[in-house]
């Protein structure tokens, strides 16, 4: 057993689960990448790791500096727990209508919550926290959606992890929030093994699947644009509430307790099994299930959690 000198190095490095007895497919095998695994429970571990990094050796945070994110979860969590470690204060901004278990999370690592509206959903949050950094400029907003440190830890990190563990890998698919994940991992992956393809998930326009979002719905993030996600992603897949929550539970059967967003990954996974001949398929667990327990998405009849979970906003 290795012994680390600090909670950074436990960042990254997930394990890669081999779920084949998922596909639908005999000739299509299965592996989720597990980003649960991470210290505060997801994938954001590695971006506010990243953009701390980048903002700390570019000079803007300064010690004792105050960082305001617009984040309904998991982003703000993980900024939270770095940013008391590091000494800054953070603030998150946060919609009224998400799960309290992240409210909790937030409250462990001492961030500030400001409550935004919660029928504007995350634009609302978004909306508020530019409007505050603007009125406070000595705050630094790191802005997930826009910063480079995003994609870039992707391609640095997940994707030589995804290709040094699943060598043969033909298909990436993960969901779509800020296209981070996507991005970086998908140009890694083409730009280093031939003919892998990056199909993502989206949840349909109009519909919420928690960690998801539909470019349709009218916001493009600002990486999607620099890194060319429009040639990237080879296809985009539409999966439903329902879908992720049954597909969540599928998951469990296999001893992996998963967020509703990998669950939404595992049901484009077995979607793009029926749609190819033959390959191996890689797909995203973005993060542990803890923070849904109160959704009732394992135990709840399958339309009162699809319910439930249409009536809180994940992203
Ligand atoms: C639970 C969950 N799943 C999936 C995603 C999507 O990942 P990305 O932002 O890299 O597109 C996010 C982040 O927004 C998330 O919090």
């Amino acid at each position: 057993m290795a012994v680390y000198r600090s909670i950074d190095e436990l960042i990254g490095g997930t394990p890669t689960l081999d779920v084949s007895g998922l596909s639908p497919n005999p000739s299509v095998r299965l592996f989720a990448k597990l980003e649960g695994h991470n210290p505060t429970g997801s994938v954001k571990d590695r971006v506010a790791l990243a953009m701390i990094d980048r903002a700390e050796a570019d000079g803007t945070l300064q010690p004792r500096s105050t960082i305001i994110e617009p984040s309904s979860g998991n982003t703000g969590i993980a900024l939270a727990m770095i940013g008391r470690r590091r000494g800054y204060r953070v603030k998150i901004v946060l919609p009224g209508n998400v799960t309290d278990e992240r409210r909790q999370m937030l409250d462990v690592y001492g961030a500030q919550i400001i409550a935004s509206p919660a029928e504007q959903g995350s634009n609302g949050a978004v909306r508020l926290a530019l409007e505050l950094a603007e009125a406070n400029p000595d705050w630094t907003m790191l802005y997930q959606y826009g910063n480079e440190a995003n994609p870039e830890v992707h391609y640095r990190t997940t994707g030589p992890e995804i290709a040094a563990d699943v060598p043969d890998i033909t298909h990436f698919v993960a969901g779509l929030g800020t296209s981070g994940t996507l991005l970086g991992v998908g140009r890694y992956l083409k730009e280093h093994l031939d003919g892998v393809e990056v199909w993502a998930v989206e949840p349909p326009a109009g519909e919420q699947v928690e960690g998801l979002r539909s470019l349709d719905d009218g916001y493009v993030p600002p990486i999607f644009e620099n890194w060319g996600g429009a040639e990237l992603l080879d296809r985009k897949m539409i999966v439903r509430p329902r879908d992720s929550i049954e597909a969540t539970r599928m998951l469990a059967d296999e001893g992996v307790f998963s967020g509703i967003s990998g669950g939404a990954a595992l049901a484009g996974a077995r979607k793009a099994a029926t749609r190819i001949d033959a390959g191996v398929i890689v797909f995203v667990v973005s993060d542990h299930g803890w923070k849904y327990l109160s959704l009732g998405a394992w135990t709840h009849d399958l339309d009162v959690a699809v319910e439930h979970a249409e009536q809180v906003i994940y992203f």
